[in-house]
């Protein structure tokens, strides 16, 4: 053990942390959801450098308050994100208002966070402070699309999925559609499926009927859903009848069509589609993000897991290929696809998996539009993306590939923004990300004495640099063409030597500061030999959150500094941080994994490994990043037993918060016949979207007030 005196004169004691196994989860979640990515070594076997002998760490308070000339810059240009994002004119069938018409105005920038915060608990409920309340805004199961039946649990059918709420909800976006943001848009992604708790009797994915896995695979992709505000409180209900004009599920036969330069590659040509132009669906839709012109970004992520193969890969290049994306290359099965359909055997159509692992865009305002997946942003297994407006007007998307041991990236548009609301400038925007610069992230400590000794600056930070994959419509990296640099991301970010990150998961700009944060979920291989500043404890079970500066403030820079802001885990635990703050004043928290930002300025952070970690159920939790509250967390409600919470999004009138329970009742052991969670409506479990609002507002009734 070993103490540091921090930047502001606090004392840190120092202390290694214990092991973990799954990195938090059960593991019935990692077999379904990830494809038991924990089980299998890390894929990235590049000899990029770690730094590390030893395992103390030290940070003190960063003490950052943006203000003034440098915010002043971002706020021009980057105030159109998810909290501000403006309902395009143009949108169909009605037309929605920017939020500059919307009621009430946000609240005041930079408050305080004022409730009671929730305490840790292992219920199978939704918990959340006094003064508030929750419901259930839409399940697993229940309609969408007109004339879907209503949801039953032992009679389940392909068409009924196909038009009814999606498994495992995920990201969640709310977009204006009146001036009075009385009526708005929901944007779900439906990122996989728990087979064992869908079907009673599930017999395994090499025995089931190709019928349930055809289920399944109907319940994966996204919803959107027209909601109507309950009278004038803050919460949101689906739309009654007759009054889902927007309502569309997107599932894995859907058509999307694929832009940038690796569309029509010899590397994403199958037998249905010898063009390389169109594919069918989109798998494990994770994070996401609202762009500044009103559509939907949803990143496809553990793609891997649903290719079977009924023969060995043998082609060598293919080999390289897969094993750095998790991809079978001997006979067997993931999750059984190959036996509903042909196209997700890989011994049938190899190239198929490169189809999958991109950005996804989806505009929720025209239910017939035709959602894209932008090869410009790279091929890997996207957690998210999140779009900022750099100082000349280019859009820059961030993008953590959730991997242990994997990158985080940028794209920066070819075109620029423009900042309008009419038709036209709605249709510019939506190509914005067809053609542009790729990035990936070098980080670089200031501290050369660490590890060995504690930062001497007392802090964990540092410079970083954007390393170009692609520019200027040219392959930047030594025997890679542009079309195999963005299939095969990862392999062509391992020769320019970037950054080996502990699970970069959502990556996103504040909105008025511009500064980048990124949740590294965590990390439980590191070894005490490959810690760094940038990650820097060994076996990383409670995970980080990382703040980036660009230079100037400008986002479309080539380089900047960075800045730890959160080392996760029990607050009297030595090695943790919570910005500088007195630890006896915040709440616990591990595996930050989804950030989304209030028009207060404030970082709002969703868990995925609390219970497995920490002990108590995940949760949403709230942490100033400015001012002398930084680092002040809360838990502002938790999720029940066995669930992890993922959305955040708070509303762009600061008035709901909404959010995802993913998988509740998910554990080992855990069936139909014999349920952990009977969450929301008794009976099964049911991943299900819930709204929070305000019962005894002050005079506003902003969340986390
Ligand atoms: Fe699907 Fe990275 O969490
Ligand atoms: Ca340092
Ligand atoms: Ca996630």
């Amino acid at each position: 053990m070993s103490e540091i005196e921090g930047g502001e004169g606090r004392r840190r004691r120092l202390l290694p942390l214990l092991t973990s196994g799954h990195g938090g989860r059960s593991a019935m979640t990692c077999k379904y959801r990830c494809g038991d990515a924990c089980s299998h070594p890390a894929p990235n076997a590049s000899d990029n450098e770690y730094f590390g002998d030893m395992v103390s760490t030290a940070m003190s308070r960063r003490g950052l308050l943006r203000t003034g000339a440098a915010a002043a810059v971002v706020v021009g240009a980057g105030s159109t994100s998810a909290l501000t994002t403006a309902a395009p004119a143009a949108a169909r069938p009605s037309g929605p208002k920017p939020p500059s018409q919307l009621r009430p105005t946000p609240p005041e920038y930079g408050r305080p966070v004022g409730f009671t915060p929730v305490g840790d608990n292992g219920l199978d409920s939704v918990v959340v402070p006094n003064g508030y309340d929750w419901s259930v805004t839409i399940a697993w199961g229940d309609p969408v699309e007109d004339g879907a039946p209503e949801f039953d649990f032992d009679n389940q059918s392909v068409d009924a999925q196909l038009r009814q709420f999606g498994y495992n909800a995920d990201f969640v976006a709310v977009l204006p559609l009146d001036r009075n943001f009385d009526r708005a848009v929901l944007w779900v992604n439906h990122e996989y499926t728990n087979d064992e708790l869908m079907f009673r009797g599930w017999p395994g994915p090499e025995a089931a009927d190709p019928e349930l896995l055809r289920i399944s695979m109907a319940a994966h992709g996204g919803s959107v859903v027209e909601l109507e505000r309950v009278g004038d409180t803050g919460e949101w209900k689906p739309a009654t009848r007759g009054r889902r004009r927007y309502n569309r599920r997107v599932h894995t036969n859907t058509e999307f069509r694929l832009t940038g330069a690796a569309a029509g590659s010899e590397h994403v040509r199958t037998g249905a589609d010898p063009d390389g132009t169109t594919v069918l669906g989109t798998l494990n839709n994770c994070a996401g993000g609202v762009t500044p012109w009103g559509t939907i970004l949803s990143g496809e992520e553990n793609f891997h897991q649903y290719f079977g193969a009924t023969a060995d890969v043998t082609d060598s290049a293919t080999v390289e290929r897969y094993n750095r994306y998790g991809i079978r290359t001997s006979a067997g099965t993931g999750r059984g696809w190959e036996r509903a359909d042909e196209r997700f055997d890989v011994a049938n159509e190899p190239n198929e998996p490169n189809r999958f692992g991109w950005v996804v865009e989806v505009d929720p305002y025209d239910p017939d539009s035709t959602p894209r997946k932008h090869t410009a942003l790279g091929r890997f297994k996207h957690e998210g993306a999140n779009v900022n407006i750099a100082a000349d007007g280019r859009a820059v998307a961030y993008m953590g590939d959730d991997e242990r041991f994997d990158y985080v990236y940028k794209f920066v548009s070819r075109k620029k923004y423009r900042d309008g609301n009419s038709k036209r400038d709605r249709e510019h925007n939506m190509t914005l990300l067809e053609d542009g610069d790729l990035y990936v992230a070098k980080f670089t400590g200031n501290s050369p004495e660490f590890p060995g000794n504690p930062p001497a600056d007392g802090l964990f930070d540092g410079t970083g640099e954007w390393l170009p994959l692609v520019k200027d419509g040219e392959s930047m990296v030594d025997g890679m063409t542009v079309d195999e640099v963005l299939v095969f991301t990862r392999l062509a970010a391992d020769k320019l030597g970037p950054t080996k990150m502990d699970r970069p998961e959502d990556v996103e700009p504040h909105p008025v500061t511009g500064t980048v944060y990124i949740a590294l979920t965590n990390n439980n291989r590191r070894t005490p030999g490959q810690i760094d500043e940038p990650n820097p404890r060994p076996d990383n079970k409670f995970g980080h959150v990382m703040g980036i500066d660009e230079d100037g403030a400008d986002a479309a820079a080539t380089s900047f500094t960075w800045h730890i802001v959160l080392l996760a885990g029990d607050p009297e635990n030595p090695d943790t941080y919570y910005g500088g703050f007195d630890k006896s004043q915040v709440s616990q928290i591990s595996c930050p994994d989804n950030v989304a930002f209030d028009p207060a300025g404030r970082l709002w952070l969703a868990t995925d490994g609390m219970s497995g970690s920490l002990g108590p159920n995940d949760g949403m939790f709230v942490m100033p990043v400015e001012g002398e509250d930084t680092g002040h967390l809360r838990r502002f409600l938790s999720v029940p037993v066995g669930a992890e919470c993922c959305g955040p999004f708070i509303t762009p009138d600061g008035r709901t918060a909404l959010m995802a329970v993913q998988h509740p009742g998910d554990g080992d052991g855990a069936s139909p016949d014999s349920p952990l969670s009977t969450f929301p409506y008794g009976g099964q479990p049911r991943p299900s979207v819930v709204t929070v609002w305000r019962t005894v507002p002050d005079e506003d009734g902003y969340i986390g007030d």
